[in-house]
């Protein structure tokens, strides 16, 4: 569904990202895992429209879309939920949701529904602003607002930074949850254990090259990833 050919991303002389090609099959779960400063944020960035690579391919269900802007990334199906959520602050959850729809106005309703039924949290703080909700919550609102442009792709950077384990694992029932609901899942995760266990396929990034790829199952048996990423 999303093919990436030997993508290369420079950050002026920095070279982030130095020649990856992966594959995301329609309705799988992939993962991206590696240390600080690997280059998977960027990564997303860039087939997120953010940065424009420096050379390579990227292309969505067969078409080009390598260098486009994000808005026309976003109408095509696929979104970012970003590193360190994002959320407005001053906004309320309903504003912020409906944010997640801007480029679409029709059928609200039936999207708000959808991510109400996911999250029933959120339809009780609707009114509450963006800001004053608790770590976890405002994961939940960044995770909604992405899933209101009723997204074909749902990429997600880190969703479990800095939350509880009982919070973690509730976002990742919510990760199956949407990927079983049809929407295809690439997540970028220090959780290592958890992103593997959770994922069809897991490529694993060091200073801007994957150096691994497999199986979810797999890679949390390999003793390189254990060692590494497992701390086993
Ligand atoms: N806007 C930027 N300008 C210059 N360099 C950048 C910029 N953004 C990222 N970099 C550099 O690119 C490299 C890859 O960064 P990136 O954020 O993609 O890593 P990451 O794998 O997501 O790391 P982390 O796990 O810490 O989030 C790093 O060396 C980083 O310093
Ligand atoms: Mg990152």
């Amino acid at each position: 569904m999303l093919k990436i050919s030997d993508l290369k991303v420079n950050y002026g002389g920095i070279e982030a990202v130095k020649g990856i090609t992966f594959n995301v099959p329609e309705k799988s779960i992939v993962t991206l895992i590696g240390a600080n400063g690997a280059g998977k944020s960027t990564t997303l960035r860039s087939i997120s429209g953010l940065v424009k690579p420096r050379s390579g391919k990227i292309e969505f269900l067969g078409e080009d879309i390598t260098g486009k802007d994000p808005t026309q990334i976003v109408s095509r199906g696929i979104t970012l939920v970003p590193e360190g959520r994002k959320i407005f602050p001053d906004l309320t959850v309903l504003e912020n949701l409906k944010l997640g729809a801007y480029m679409r106005k029709d059928n609200l309703d039936s999207d708000l529904k959808w991510v109400y039924d996911l999250f029933p949290r959120l339809k009780e703080r609707s009114w509450q602003l963006g800001g004053t909700l608790s770590g976890g919550e405002q994961q939940m609102l960044a995770v909604g607002r992405a899933l209101m442009s009723r997204p074909k792709v749902m990429m997600m950077d880190e969703p479990s930074l800095g939350l509880a384990p009982l919070i973690v694992r509730g976002i990742f029932d919510i990760i199956r949850e949407v990927n079983k609901q049809g929407v295809t899942i690439l997540l970028i995760e220090q959780n290592a254990n958890m992103a593997l266990q959770t994922a069809d396929i897991g490529y694993v990034m060091e200073t801007g090259r994957i150096t691994l790829s497999g199986s979810g199952k797999d890679l949390l048996s390999d003793d390189a990833v254990k060692r590494a990423y497992l701390g086993t």
